[in-house]
């Protein structure tokens, strides 16, 4: 591996040698697809709760739930102003609300609220289990398909498209863009699709100030923030993260699910058996596989646990490793559908959490719900392993799975 700068000089003075570990969030070494698992090993003996790696600009690295909790509820201390590492790879101008914080960020949240509240997500859900339906009758004659390309982004996709009612001819391109901003290839990759989604959403809310209509966009472009209509400006980025977050995140934790049934026939028998036990499932799911890696900004030099951090420096939050950690769940590696709900913080937690759980939670109860009726027995295809990416989403890039058809 290459790095810009030597990694002696992303160690900081204020850090201990003791404290030092060389880890890459963004490329961790996965073996037999469970990319977890591989996270898991940050929770081997001799690893400290909360590290600094040299990678990435140099950043540290909470790996216990209780301090990722914390810290994602503690939005005084440790800022949304940096959500990425290296620093540099965050947007100059901060998508609200995810890169403000309270109580700026409440006035944009705020906004979102009814489009992803339970009134609105029941007919998104019907629409959803409809497409859902269709595209699993689509392909169950072939007896096989690439799950995540074509079933598990066509469900948040066709969510996004409906909310915002932009034509479906636009679908490709708007998958195409999001995956290089949470998996660019380079830094160029990146930059362009950033400019490309935002242009892309910059244009649609221009049209809907032209043309209103009933669509999220044409509700945003009426509201208010501080007494004045929202600008343009602020609009764009808010499109953008409704798409980037809703769609890979729940592609993602679909097609780690999905993997995981394709290896489990137990597992699928007791849901076919058991079809109540689903939403139990669905969390049980959220909490073994979860996807984002996000970080925060130390506001001010303070003491953490002992941990000297000093103002300006970024630390991660790898959400799997709150569910995965033994300290909060008994033997957290195995999955078990009974298991009290659980806390977790695979959608974040305090003035930042996840607005569209619902939403994905209702995808999710829809793949298993439609999915298990009509294909009971699958498994990964034989010859091919899952591909696997680390990021700021963790991600099953691609998974062949075959069936019988009967
Ligand atoms: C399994 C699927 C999903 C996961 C794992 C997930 C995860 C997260 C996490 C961890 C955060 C907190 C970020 C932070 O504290 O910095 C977040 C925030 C957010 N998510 Fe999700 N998300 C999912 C689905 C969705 C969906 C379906 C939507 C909407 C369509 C959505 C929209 C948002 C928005 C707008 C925020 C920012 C909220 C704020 O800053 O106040 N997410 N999500």
């Amino acid at each position: 591996m290459t790095t810009a700068t030597p990694l002696t000089d992303t160690i900081p003075p204020h850090v201990p040698a003791a404290l030092v570990v060389d880890f890459d969030i963004y490329n961790v070494a996965v073996e037999d697809g469970d990319y977890h698992a591989a996270l898991k090993r940050l929770h081997d003996p001799g690893v400290p709760d909360i590290f600094w790696t040299p990678r990435n600009g140099g950043h540290w690295v909470a790996t216990r739930g209780e301090d990722i909790y914390h810290i994602f509820k503690d939005s005084e201390h440790f800022s949304s102003r940096q959500l990425v590492v290296p620093r540099h790879r965050n947007p100059a101008v901060p998508l609200p609300p995810i890169m403000l914080d309270p109580p700026e960020q409440a006035k944009y949240r705020s906004l979102f609220a009814p489009a992803l509240s339970p009134k609105a997500v029941a007919p998104l859900g019907v629409g959803a289990r409809a497409l859902a339906i269709e595209l699993i009758e689509g392909f169950y004659a072939k007896g096989e398909c690439e799950f995540v390309g074509e079933f598990a982004q066509h469900l948040p996709i066709g969510i996004f498209m409906k909310m915002v009612d932009v034509p479906t001819s636009d679908r490709d391109q708007l998958l195409h863009w999001a995956d290089q901003q949470v998996r660019p290839t380079s830094e160029h990759e990146r930059e362009q699709s950033f400019h490309s989604l935002f242009a892309y959403a910059a244009q649609k809310v221009a049209e809907r100030q032209a043309h209103p209509g009933d669509d999220l966009i044409s509700q945003l472009t009426r509201a208010q923030v501080d007494g004045a209509p929202i600008t343009a400006e602020a609009l764009a980025p808010m499109i953008f993260l409704l798409l980037v977050g809703g769609l890979d995140t729940v592609a993602s934790a679909m097609g780690f699910a999905a993997r995981f049934l394709a290896t489990s026939p137990a597992h699928r028998r007791e849901l076919i058996d058991h079809p109540e036990r689903i939403p139990g499932a669905v969390e049980e799911l959220l909490r073994r596989f979860p996807v984002v890696n996000q970080g925060r900004l130390v506001v001010s030099d303070m003491d953490y646990k002992g941990v000297a951090l000093r103002a300006g420096d970024q630390i991660i939050l790898p959400t799997s490793l709150h569910g995965l950690d033994e300290r909060k769940f008994e033997d957290p590696l195995r999955v078990d559908f009974s298991r009290p709900t659980p806390i977790h913080s695979t959608f974040g937690n305090g003035a930042h959490r996840c607005p569209g759980s619902l939403l994905a939670r209702t995808e999710l109860k829809i793949f298993l719900e439609e999915w298990l009726k009509r294909i009971p027995d699958f498994r990964i295809k034989p010859g091919t392993t899952p591909e696997v990416r680390a990021g700021v989403n963790a991600t099953i890039f691609s998974l062949q799975l075959v069936w019988e058809v009967r």
